[in-house]
């Protein structure tokens, strides 16, 4: 009941969030995007705060694989057995960086997986356990029968499977234990694996469940139709296009190696389209749990929508949605007020030609936000060597995701494949005039000796669409470079990054950003989607009819920075292949707060001024929606009188969408980061050097081991390049769905991480300026945002008498 009350208050709150009046000749595409879920009050974050003492002499921790050994003693006294109550996702890594070591594991009831019942424990590189997140549901769930449908389909395994013999069979019954018998798990897992007999205990199982009275379970294809009416952004009927949909397992022959992988089963059918349904939709069943009561089992759907990428979790028996996570984010507006009209007419000079070298870009460079805060220049290679070995426009064409196809300026002879064209590893940039999902095919700029030099026109009053050259190589230039800075701080390719080829270092390749310049499908608004590593991030840049010309949101880096940092903050919070951690309320405030704070450190590359209280103010947006205080409802400051934002400020119903969530966060972020400024200093680059192993002016100390032979992790020496660092370091840290204080207390983990803990002073007094101190609190927490806050502005007595 208590369900469907939360169901039906939602989509309300999603229209409130976004529903305040614009100035009149601001006409923004509110893209729907259903995002919620249960309360999990059972979840928690828990720092252990002895680790960092007890090291190697103590275990004996020698590599990755103790790590491992170290999780799986720890989970097994935790949560009870692997493979029973839990299995440790294929997409843990150990940070190259850090040496700390990310483990993923999700919880099993009865053989089946549940869908956020999620740990994410931290293993320093010594092998201690320095935190872990935990939001298993703490009870059993109550049997149900399976269908007769899926009673035949496991006599039907079963059968195939006893005609297997050897070595293979046990792993065969076990799979198709897994295939979609939540009861029967329980039971077979308590049977020794090696014996050929078991297939005749899985059998009896199979019997003995199958006599019971059946209770009717919705196929794949009946919670998809049941789905459609919330999600679908037309109204047409469901039977129209039900007709030919089939759901097909997906057999794999051997035994899958993660234990709590039952098949998928693919919807497919010319009937999708009808609906607005982009790709084949996988289902896989599963629990998930509920604010009260046990967990249910669930249909998990992937849909991909035009504006859509939703992961949905629909009740096997009511059809009722219990759970979804769009995984596209909007850049969206938080402020009112009206437009000032700030028309910007002086044009900026383009730098005198010159004999151009190849891979040349005339653009905004990297740290100039828009045009009003700089030049344009031509840059050459400008890649980082380290993040891009092969550039911008190369990978091996055996790693070539899109190897059929014709794409104009592309030279797919030899075992390179380059491209002429706005192309390559990272980053495929191009128009999206009509809005659609195709891209493959859509118009980029070609250029044969790799110069891509063109006018941009808006002050000489050209439309968008007049410099569409330009805007693309901007946009592909921006997100490229993108890449090669966040590569460096520790978004590799085992931390899930976007890219086709991995060079054989782990993680999933085959998933470029795509990224669509002036895209047809919205205006004054931007929006990415972060499907699970392996599968490409989607970005699509909108156009804003702020001014006369329209102005073009490719060319406010700040606009492209915070969607691709969506990229960033999906794949390192809960791990590479969870696409599902920051969907709403906080933890999706968040994921929009840390687009601002990036997109804010990195123009503050070139605005700068001092680092006095309040001498440094930025806004967000401000040059696409022509509005001197940009989209947020407060700029950027560490003044109060400029930003006077607490936590407590989250209670207020205007603070009940992620994009106003997020500005506390990002300006909680921009606090500690200056405050980081006046201790350390300021760097003018983020980038650290390509050779880390002689001194240099970016870190601290150079690339080297310790007495124990672990690399010892590199201490940026700046305040702002230490600050970005330890942003990305806490979201590797911090569980899936994080709170405040959550994230909080993994960016003051990271940091103990990567400095011994010199810094927990000053961070804690940076997040307690705003109220986010060790006395702050929060009572009636609703999954969605709103509750009762208590400012506190206390830190722990002990941190800052340690370290002064
Ligand atoms: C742009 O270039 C002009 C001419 O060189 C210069 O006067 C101006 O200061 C530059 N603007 C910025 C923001 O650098
Ligand atoms: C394509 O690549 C091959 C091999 O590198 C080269 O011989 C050929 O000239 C290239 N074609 C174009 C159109 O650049
Ligand atoms: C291309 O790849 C093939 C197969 O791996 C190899 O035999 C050949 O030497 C490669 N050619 C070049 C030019 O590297
Ligand atoms: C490629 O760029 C060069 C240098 O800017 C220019 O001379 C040439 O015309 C361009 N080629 C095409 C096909 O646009
Ligand atoms: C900045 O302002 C805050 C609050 O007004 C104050 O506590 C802090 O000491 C100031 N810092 C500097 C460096 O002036």
């Amino acid at each position: 009941m208590r369900n469907a009350a939360l169901i039906s208050l939602l989509p309300c709150l999603a229209t409130l969030a976004t529903a305040h009046p614009r100035p009149s000749h601001d006409i923004r595409s509110v893209r729907k995007s259903l995002n919620f879920g249960p309360k999990h009050e059972h979840a928690t974050f828990q720092v252990v705060a002895a680790a960092h003492d007890e090291g190697l002499t103590k275990r004996g921790f020698t590599d990755e694989l103790d790590a491992q050994i170290a999780a799986r003693q720890f989970l097994d006294r935790q949560v009870g057995a692997e493979g029973e109550s839990y299995y440790i996702r294929k997409d843990s890594y150990t940070d190259a960086r850090t040496g700390v070591t990310h483990i993923y594991a999700k919880q099993l009831i009865d053989g089946l997986e549940v869908s956020d019942g999620d740990i994410n424990l931290n293993i320093d590189r010594y092998g201690n356990i320095i935190s872990w997140g935990n939001s298993f549901h703490p009870g059993t769930k109550a049997q149900t029968s399976p269908s007769g449908e899926t009673c035949a389909m496991m006599n039907d395994q079963l059968d195939a499977y006893r005609s297997e013999a050897g070595e293979n069979a046990w792993g065969l019954v076990k799979s198709a234990a897994q295939v979609l018998l939540p009861s029967l798990g329980r039971h077979h897992h308590t049977v020794d694996p090696r014996i050929q007999a078991n297939i005749q205990h899985v059998s009896h199982h199979i019997e003995a469940l199958c006599d019971q009275p059946q209770k009717e379970v919705l196929t794949p294809v009946d919670a998809l139709i049941a789905l459609l009416p919330r999600i679908s952004a037309s109204s047409s009927s469901s039977v129209d296009f039900a007709d030919d949909l089939v759901a097909t397992p997906e057999h794999s022959f051997a035994p899958k190696p993660a234990p709590a992988e039952p098949p998928t089963q693919i919807i497919s059918g010319s009937g999708l389209a009808k609906a607005g349904i982009k790709s084949h939709v996988p289902a896989r069943l599963m629990y998930t749990q509920v604010t009260d009561g046990a967990p249910r089992s669930v249909w998990k759907l992937e849909v991909e929508l035009e504006s859509n990428w939703y992961e949905a979790y629909v009740d096997v028996q009511t059809g009722e949605l219990l759970r979804i996570v769009d995984w596209a984010k909007d850049y969206s507006w938080t402020s009112d007020g009206p437009a000032p009209s700030k028309e910007h007419k002086q044009k900026p000079l383009p730098a005198p030609p010159k004999k151009l070298e190849p891979y040349t870009y005339q653009v905004f460079p990297w740290g100039i936000n828009d045009p009003t805060s700089g030049n344009l220049s031509i840059v050459t290679k400008p890649w980082d060597t380290t993040a891009s070995p092969a550039g911008w426009h190369e990978f091996p064409s055996a790693s070539n995701p899109w190897a059929g196809s014709k794409i104009p300026g592309m030279n797919t002879t030899g075992n390179t494949t380059h491209f002429y064209t706005t192309a390559g590893n990272n980053v495929i940039a191009h128009e999206d005039w009509e809005g659609q999902n195709n891209y493959l095919l859509n118009y980029r700029p070609i250029n044969e000796s790799l110069t891509f030099v063109y006018d941009y026109g808006e002050p000489d009053g050209l439309a968008p669409r007049e410099y569409i050259d330009f805007v693309i190589t901007q946009l592909f230039y921006t997100s490229n470079m993108y890449h090669d800075l966040t590569y460096r701080l520790g978004f590799d390719e085992l931390a899930g990054n976007f890219q086709a080829h991995n060079f054989g270092k782990g993680g999933n390749g085959g998933d470029p950003v795509i990224a669509n310049a002036q895209d047809g499908s919205g205006m004054n608004n931007a929006n990415f989607m972060t499907p699970p590593d392996g599968t490409s991030g989607r970005m699509r840049m909108y156009v804003w009819d702020t001014a006369t010309p329209y102005r073009d949101g490719d060319i406010e880096a700040g606009i492209i920075i915070h969607e691709l940092s969506h990229g960033l903050s999906t794949r390192l919070t809960g791990g590479p292949m969870n696409s599902g951690c920051l969907g709403f309320g906080e933890a999706g405030g968040m994921g929009e707060g840390w687009g601002d704070a990036i997109a804010t450190l990195i123009r503050q590359i070139e605005e700068h001024k001092s680092f006095s209280n309040g001498t440094d103010v930025y806004s967000m947006g401000s040059w696409a929606a022509n509005r001197e205080l940009g989209i947020r409802h407060y700029k950027y400051s560490t003044d109060e009188a400029v930003n006077p934002s607490t936590y407590k400020i989250l209670d207020k119903p205007a603070y009940w969408g992620v994009h106003a969530i997020g500005e506390v966060w990002a300006e909680m972020l921009f606090i500690m980061s200056q405050r980081l400024v006046e201790k350390y200093g300021f760097s003018s680059t983020l980038f650290p050097p390509i050779d880390t192993s002689i001194p240099n002016d970016y870190y601290v100390n150079t690339a080297s081991v310790d007495a124990k032979g672990k690399p010892t992790p590199l201490v940026p020496k700046h305040g702002n390049t230490l600050a970005l660092q330890l942003i990305l370091d806490g979201m590797k840290l911090q569980p899936c769905r994080p709170s405040f204080f959550d994230a909080r207390d993994a960016i003051i983990q990271a940091d103990l991480m990567l400095t011994g803990g010199e810094n927990a002073c000053l961070i804690w007094k940076a997040f307690a300026e705003r109220g986010l101190g060790i006395d702050a609190g929060i009572i009636n927490k609703s999954p969605w945002g709103p509750g009762i806050r208590t400012d506190g502005f206390k830190i722990p007595s002990k941190v800052c008498k340690e370290h002064k």
